[in-house]
């Protein structure tokens, strides 16, 4: 991931107006200090997504999403968060460097100058492991003239070409191709990724020895190349695959090129990972139907699994090929020609009848189970359309009437807000305090210590804050407690210093109390009378003191705690 520095970011946040951005996508309302529009991310008669720009920050009371611009950005286009920020910084005209000194010219010319010098090697004395390799294979390398195959000698060699071509090992390392000082990619047969426009972006390689791990290793990512938002052989495929209005996906480099060189050319696959949201949507501009032909073995029945709900997501009719347990499309082309793989392509199940195959059930119990998931996953369906005519499809498939399976998906569609402070914590309330007042933060740092948050989210937000005095919700990990406080820094008012230092106070001093408690606790189940007197009077003493102490000179944490 690309670095970008933090005083950029947070300079970006800073500038950035919250009730503009969002309004070039929701169309936001003025109510009092705050903005409303019908929420973008649930559906919702009345508005309950507010934004406050003072705060910078969005909150829906309705589906309980909240976050800053930033986050806004990556929830709404989808984008990562590097690529958010870059957004936002194109809007403000501030230049940010996101390749660490590379440009992204520079980036795609040393993935190509690579491509070249490994493609180079294959044709050469030195490349004859990776032919043999290939030979080996069945992959005729006339036929995949397209992928740019190549090799990468054991002994390296990238370096010096690369040398020679003007292009420094600093260079080599940005762009991911070495590291250590050493070439990342060394006795393998190399697989050059290409994004849509067909450049290479980054690499794949397979060992050429079995026993060396890992046994597909990919460069790593760089601002040019994500893992999660290409699909390898899409830029091939593209065309075959508007053709036919169908892809075919698979899981790995060989099942792909085995497939495209026997003529089947409507062929990508995910780059080694679960299919991923943004790659299901990339398909779905090229093809309305995907056929997913996976490993026969339980993994590949599993990421099937996982990668229908994503493709259905996306609006993708998918239909499932199975093969038998032991093989993968390559496999099966070896052992029973690519005719016969046709055909099973050709007799795809629909992902019910897929579903149903592989979650051949015993108990009634069981059977309930596959349902309930099959209709949770026909739930993500927007269009409602299509969702109509699954529920009737899965009605039929499972004999059950459509009315049963349209009240299993109704909490999940009508999604009620409901009143928010159930379960808010004092705890979240008092950080929450602190967010809407950072001004006011050096009181809370003499009088709180990290330890006194007994929740482990607050207690990690308040360390930071304590040693950063960054402001961030966002590195909140937790995402319940993200949103709730988000919700709190919303609907609350920044204190004044004294009500501030009140509340702090009065928070202190129930955590010492409790603290107190808990020692005597202790000490009676010890059975220690001496020790349970001694806390019993520090208790009485402690008590006392707060009822004689004006809460205004209460600011340091030893007059609270002793
Ligand atoms: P498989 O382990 O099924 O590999 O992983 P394969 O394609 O059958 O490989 P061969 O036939 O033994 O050469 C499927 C895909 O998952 C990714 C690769 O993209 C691979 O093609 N993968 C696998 C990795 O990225 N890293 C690994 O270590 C293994
Ligand atoms: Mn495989």
């Amino acid at each position: 991931m690309p670095m970008i520095e933090k005083e950029k970011i947070e300079e970006i946040k800073r500038s950035t107006d919250i009730v503009s951005l969002i309004n070039q996508f929701v169309p936001l309302k003025k109510v009092g200090k705050n903005y409303r529009a019908l929420c973008p991310f649930h559906s919702e008669k009345d508005a309950s997504f507010y934004v406050n720009p003072d705060k910078g920050i969005f909150y829906c009371f309705g589906c309980k999403k909240g976050g800053n611009a930033i986050t806004f950005l990556m929830e709404y286009e989808k984008l990562d968060f590097p690529n958010a920020v870059m957004y936002l910084a194109k809007q403000l005209g501030i230049d940010i460097d996101l390749t660490k000194g590379m440009k992204y010219r520079e980036l795609y010319d040393v993935n190509e100058l690579a491509a070249q010098y490994y493609s180079l090697c294959l044709g050469k004395a030195v490349g004859k492991r990776g032919a043999l390799y290939l030979e080996e294979r069945k992959i005729d390398p006339g036929k995949v003239k397209d992928f740019r195959l190549g090799y990468a000698p054991a002994s390296g060699g990238l370096t010096t070409f690369m040398r020679q071509k003007g292009i420094s090992t600093e260079r080599l390392q940005k762009a991911g191709l070495m590291s250590m000082g050493r070439e990342l990619l060394r006795d393998r047969l190399i697989f050059p990724i290409f994004n849509l426009s067909g450049r290479v972006i980054g690499f794949g390689g397979r060992g050429i020895d079995d026993y060396i791990k890992p046994k597909y290793l990919n460069s790593p990512e760089t601002p040019i190349f994500k893992k999660g938002e290409i699909l390898y052989g899409l830029y091939q495929a593209k065309t075959a695959m508007r053709t036919k209005d169908e892809a075919i996906l698979v899981e790995g480099y060989f099942d792909l090129l085995s497939l495209y060189q026997n003529g089947i050319r409507n062929v990508c696959a995910p780059l080694g990972t679960s299919l991923t949201e943004k790659q299901a949507v990339l398909i779905s501009r090229t093809a309305k139907k995907v056929n997913i032909l996976f490993d026969g073995d339980f993994s590949g029945i599993k990421a099937a699994l996982r990668a229908i709900g994503v493709l259905i997501n996306a609006q993708i009719d998918v239909f499932v090929t199975s093969l038998p347990e032991d093989n993968d499309p390559d496999t099966f082309i070896h052992k029973h020609g690519v005719e016969k793989l046709g055909q099973e392509i050709a007799s795809a199940q629909d992902f019910f009848q897929f579903y149903k195959h592989v979650s051949r059930t015993e108990t009634v119990e069981q059977e309930v189970t596959v349902i309930k998931d099959l209709i949770q996953i026909i739930n993500t369906i927007h269009d409602p359309i299509r969702l109509d005519r699954y529920m009737k499809y899965a009605s039929r498939v499972f004999n059950i009437p459509v009315s049963a399976l349209e009240k299993e998906i109704q909490p999940a569609q009508q999604e009620t807000p409901k009143p928010l402070d159930e379960k808010i914590t004092q705890e979240q309330r008092i950080i929450a305090m602190m967010f809407n007042a950072p001004d006011l933060f050096p009181v809370a740092r003499e009088i709180v210590k990290p330890k006194d948050f007994k929740e482990g989210a607050i207690r990690d937000i308040y360390s930071l804050l304590l040693k950063t005095d960054t402001f961030d919700v966002d590195t909140i990990k937790n995402a319940q407690v993200r949103q709730r406080i988000y919700a709190l820094i919303m609907k609350s008012e920044p204190l004044d210093r004294e009500a501030f230092s009140q509340a702090l106070t009065r928070f202190k001093c129930g955590v010492e109390e409790n603290r107190i408690r808990t020692q005597i606790r202790e000490a009676q189940a010890r059975g220690d009378e001496v020790a349970r007197k001694k806390y019993m009077k520090k208790l009485n003493d402690f008590k006392q003191k707060m009822l004689n102490l004006p809460v205004e000179t209460v600011t340091t944490e030893s007059d609270v705690a002793q």
